[in-house]
């Protein structure tokens, strides 16, 4: 392994439910890709979402290609586990003795720390030099919504306190070593433009910043541009009480983003229904930033 591959970039993406994760991740993803940096855009869970999004045959454990420069894959806490695991105990049958069992299934299931220190082990793996080799320049991750994330990110922290010793606990505070390094891992936390959700937004981004010292750029979604010079007047009434409406909620939500030390930045409303023609057209916006 030579040292350029140490430069390897992670960057989380997070956000409450149905805000655009998936899509401004695919989005920033794929504009690192364009930048001739070779790309993985990774979605945490059991199901895919860009399977059917992109209109892919299989999304899975291991990287499929989207685009060039851009693969795909789907990684689930118990498959990143058993890598590990495979990886740490090298002997399949020895394996499943110990993780196929009943008693140690039960174990995985009531500690679901365990389950989460397994994928970010593996988001790590390729800077910490274990496990097989992940030779990409930058891994995007669609990670988690709000509670699960920061769930997401103390699992190590707690998992170090209990456990001092041996390579468990070695492992552990790599980790959480590579998560607190703003440069090698940074976070987007994905909002609407409006006052309630980027409350929620401000606090997601302040226990980020508490588990690892990080300070997430805050990503206002489907913000609508709305030109100063289109007057009521000028529009149907119904169309005019939209707009209005609309320009004050993002006008709220601005003003509770007018404080020092929270990086803004605004990814407009895309009015298509094509799924690839709004994840280009996103991409486009961290390209020119
Ligand atoms: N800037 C945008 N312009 C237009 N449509 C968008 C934009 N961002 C996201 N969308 C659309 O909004 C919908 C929800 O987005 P997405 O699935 O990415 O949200 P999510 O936060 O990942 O949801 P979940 O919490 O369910 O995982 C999708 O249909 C997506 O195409
Ligand atoms: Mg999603």
């Amino acid at each position: 392994m030579n040292s350029s591959e140490l430069n390897q970039q992670i960057i989380f993406v997070t956000g409450k439910g149905g805000v655009g994760k998936s899509t401004v991740a695919a989005a920033i993803a794929w504009s690192h890709a364009q930048a001739g940096q070779k790309t993985l855009l990774v979605e945490l869970g059991y199901q895919s979402f860009y399977q059917d999004y992109f209109h892919l045959e299989k999304v899975s454990y291991k990287p499929t290609s989207l685009k060039p420069g851009l693969d795909v894959a789907l990684w689930s806490g118990p498959e990143c586990l058993r890598e590990y695991a495979l990886h740490l105990i090298k002997v399949e049958t020895l394996y499943r003795l110990f993780f196929e069992n009943q008693v140690s299934r039960s174990l995985i299931n009531v500690a679901p720390a365990l389950s989460e220190l397994a994928i970010l082990g593996k988001v790590t793996s390729h800077l910490r030099k274990v496990g097989p080799e992940m030779t990409y320049d930058c891994i995007v991750v669609d990670a988690f919504s709000t509670g699960h994330m920061l769930a997401l990110l103390r699992a190590p922290l707690g998992m170090a306190e209990a456990i001092h010793f041996g390579p468990m606990g070695d492992q552990t505070r790599a980790i959480f070593e590579i998560l607190k390094d703003s440069a090698k891992t940074s976070f987007f936390v994905v909002s609407l433009p409006e006052e309630l959700p980027v409350i929620e937004s401000l606090e997601l981004s302040k226990g980020i910043h508490e588990t690892t010292g990080s300070n997430p750029v805050l990503l206002l979604n489907k913000f609508l541009p709305i030109p100063g010079v289109l007057i009521k007047t000028q529009l149907e009434s119904s169309f005019a009480n939209f707009i209005s409406a609309t320009q004050e909620r993002q006008n709220s939500a601005l003003k509770k983003l007018s404080q020092p030390n929270v990086p803004v930045k605004k990814l407009p409303f895309i009015l298509t229904s094509k799924s690839w023609e709004i994840v280009d057209t996103l991409a486009k916006e961290f390209i020119h930033a």
